[in-house]
């Protein structure tokens, strides 16, 4: 039984038994289909781009296209949604199919969706190039409140310019939901019964010459198609929907990404809200939501351009849900900048040892450019020329190069520009020329949607870390610990060497790791000490890299890859003549250049892909720490007895014999790989 409302302004609910008609899991929620012209002309087909939203369990791309020629488009796992119940799943994938053609989208033994759509491929007269179609975006599942009235916007946007004009094609709501057909929006006017309603709008293009005269005769260029299912709730009160803030990217808006280029979106809602639900292309990071002050709700969105297959214009189209209601729905797009070949003799080497990349352009592609405006995007780095060339070598540490995670991959990029310091119009070419290195990460295997990141060793290079102990104020790092600056604000009691009876009272752990990337940052997880060389009875030092508050005191350093700890040992309270501490490391790297490393202590560790790579955990020992006053003697004795359990670093045994190291041992991560850098290069240029 269903709940009748009236379109009247004054509608009774009645009370009744809300049955929402069940949808059945695996059923299609929503679609879309794009085409684009493939790259060889004349033949006759076209590339289609499908989104399909479905309920969940998620389908396999077998499910919704089981032909030959379906390419999926997921790149890591697919992107979901919690509202209407039970949960939606996105699904996108690519085609090719005949000019003139109806897909027939089905699952399970739900009735089909077919979408229609159709391209012309003979030369525009108007233009002498062969028209684009429109571009129709899906958004996430629509859920209207019965009673209120709402806008909702069907975005569509076509490259050439023409008029595009919607008509439906099957309309479930009947007279409470209208068209225009002119800016492509649905008003529903507030009536209708509870339940789901399937509308399916056509979207055509015409030449804007024929503006006035479209409901005549006009004939349409090219037609693609969406199809919603609209979800009409009940209960609830129309003014209190959640509404997007100025952070967010403004409907409609368009940005264009050059190869390479990252793309970062922060949508805010001003309340706190259920989810806020993202269609986008494939690869969109969508951070997990989060609620900041006064309750307001925010996701980050990034997306990375990589070498790809999508259509050239991909959108994004966001709502905020909660458990009654639904934001409007806004949609972007994101335009791939089309590129041009560059031109024979362009050679771009990326030296994987020297961290360097390296440039050689022939000069006879920068016609009309004035080659001593190039620029990296650090403008002091060098650009050099002669009369035949342009030349630049960066470093991939430097020079503004920035550092990004593509899928599995590991980008380094930069941008060579021209730069026309006068604002005056010239009638100079701009250049932008994207560079890129790019370090593939392991090869994707099983399961398909298990985002890989690059192993450590391609990340991180070949990595030891290792322990040492010093009194303060010595050692390698004395010039930090003599005077040290702590983590803690409490008072620490100042460096007393010896204690009368000859044992210590403070000593400073060292933790270095010998990784040498710009970025990269040491991360001790926990520390425990034993008294004895197998661990069996341990008191922590560390737990979860902060100091557990009562002997261990973290002294910051410049260097980010090493962490010292100055250990008050009374308190701490450990007794016998020799100590073995154990501690678990990692390394993490960010992957946005203005970005810090979660920090333990302060912050909830999100270890999310996008921020920031961290290593497997790792577990160094030291070996004997003689806690009894060192002499000379007792400092060679206690050499010998330093066995490190694996692959001792060389450079150890020097370690040992520094003034004042009472013990050192290092434990060295065998890696034995080296990272394999492919070279990529893409040009854009216009004037
Ligand atoms: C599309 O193809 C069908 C069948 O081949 C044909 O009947 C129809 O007229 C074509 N439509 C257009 C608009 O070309
Ligand atoms: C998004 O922007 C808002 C307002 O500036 C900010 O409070 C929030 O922390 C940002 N969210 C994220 C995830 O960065
Ligand atoms: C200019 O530099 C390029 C690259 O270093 C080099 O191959 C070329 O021979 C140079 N041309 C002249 C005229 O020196
Ligand atoms: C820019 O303007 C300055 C001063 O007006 C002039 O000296 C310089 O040559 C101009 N540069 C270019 C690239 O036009
Ligand atoms: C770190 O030490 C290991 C083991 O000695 C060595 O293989 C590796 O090359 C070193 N890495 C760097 C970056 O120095
Ligand atoms: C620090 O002291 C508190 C209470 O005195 C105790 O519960 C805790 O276990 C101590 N922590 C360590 C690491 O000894
Ligand atoms: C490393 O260890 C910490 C705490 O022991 C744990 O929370 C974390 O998930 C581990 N990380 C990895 C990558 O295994």
């Amino acid at each position: 039984m269903a709940c009748a409302v009236m379109k009247a302004s004054l509608w009774t609910l009645i009370v009744c038994m809300l049955s929402l008609p069940h949808i059945t899991a695996g059923s299609i929620i929503s679609a879309a289909v794009n085409i684009e012209l493939l790259d060889q002309d004349r033949s006759e087909q076209v590339r289609a781009h499908y989104s399909l939203v479905s309920t969940l369990p998620c389908p396999a791309l077998d499910d919704v296209c089981n032909e030959v020629n379906c390419l999926d488009q997921l790149s890591s796992s697919p992107v979901k949604g919690v509202f209407p119940s039970p949960g939606w799943c996105l699904r996108q994938w690519q085609k090719t199919i005949p000019q003139n053609y109806t897909s027939t989208l089905q699952l399970g033994y739900d009735g089909a969706v077919s979408l229609y759509s159709r391209a012309d491929l003979s030369v525009r007269s108007d233009t002498n190039s062969i028209n684009q179609p429109p571009y129709v975006s899906l958004p996430p599942p629509v859920r209207i409140r019965a009673g209120c009235p709402q806008e909702i916007p069907v975005n569509v946007m076509d490259l050439d310019g023409d008029e595009i004009r919607c008509h439906y094609e099957k309309n479930g709501l009947g007279e409470f939901m209208r068209l225009n057909e002119e800016t492509c929006t649905l008003l529903y006017e507030g009536g209708g019964y509870l339940g789901q309603y399937s509308v399916q709008i056509v979207v055509e293009d015409f030449p804007s010459s024929v503006k006035n005269q479209i409901h005549n005769e006009a004939k349409p260029f090219s037609t693609v198609s969406v199809h919603l299912l609209i979800t009409v709730e009940g209960g609830g009160d129309c003014s209190t929907v959640p509404k997007f803030t100025g952070v967010s990217p403004a409907g409609g808006a368009v940005i264009h990404v050059l190869p390479f280029g990252e793309v970062h979106l922060n949508i805010t809602v001003d309340s706190s809200v259920s989810e806020i639900a993202v269609i986008g292309p494939p690869g969109l990071f969508i951070s997990p939501m989060e609620t900041g002050r006064s309750s307001q709700s925010s996701v980050t969105l990034s997306w990375v351009r990589g070498p790809n297959q999508f259509a050239h214009l991909l959108s994004i189209c966001f709502a905020a849900n909660t458990q009654s209601l639904q934001s409007r729905i806004r949609c972007i797009w994101l335009q791939q900048t089309q590129t041009d070949p560059l031109p024979p003799g362009t050679e771009l080497k990326c030296k994987e040892r020297e961290l360097q990349m390296s440039l050689v352009l022939p000069m006879s592609f920068l016609e009309n450019l004035h080659v001593s405006d190039l620029q990296l995007n650090d403008p002091a780095c060098p650009v050099s020329y002669n009369t035949t060339h342009v030349t630049t070598t960066f470093s991939l540490t430097g020079c503004g190069t920035k550092r990004m995670h593509l899928g599995s991959e590991l980008l380094y990029t930069n941008t060579l520009r021209s730069i026309n310091p006068n604002s005056t119009i010239s009638r100079v070419a701009t250049l932008i020329l994207p560079l890129a290195c790019r370090i593939p990460g392991q090869r994707a295997k099983a399961p398909a949607f298990k985002i890989s990141i690059p192993s450590d060793v391609e990340t991180f290079g070949a990595v030891s870390f290792w322990i040492e102990f010093y009194f303060p104020g010595e050692g390698p790092m004395a010039a930090e610990t003599r005077l040290p600056r702590m983590r803690s604000l409490r008072s620490v009691r100042a460096a007393q060497e010896l204690r009368s009876t000859g044992r210590m009272e403070t000593l400073d752990l060292h933790v270095f790791s010998n990784c040498s990337l710009d970025r990269a940052e040491l991360m001790v997880g926990s520390c425990v000490e034993s008294d004895t060389q197998d661990f069996v009875n341990t008191r922590p030092l560390l737990n979860h890299g902060c100091a557990p508050g009562n002997g261990t005191f973290e002294i910051l350093t410049s260097t980010s890859t090493v962490r010292i700890y100055r250990l008050d040992l009374s308190s701490l309270s450990v007794m016998g003549d020799t100590m073995y501490v154990e501690c678990l490391v990692q390394l993490c790297v960010t992957t946005k250049q203005t970005q810090r490393c979660p920090d333990p202590c302060t912050e909830t560790t999100d270890k999310t892909i996008v921020n920031s790579i961290l290593t497997h955990n790792y577990t160094i020992r030291s070996g004997p720490v003689r806690l009894i006053k060192a002499t000379e003697t007792s400092t060679t004795t206690a050499n010998p007895v330093a066995q490190p359990s694996i692959n001792q670093v060389a450079a150890a045994s020097s370690h040992t014999l520094e003034r004042g190291a009472f013990w050192v041992v290092a434990v060295s991560l065998a890696v034995l790989l080296l990272q394999v850098m492919e070279n990529f290069v893409e040009q854009f240029i216009t004037d």
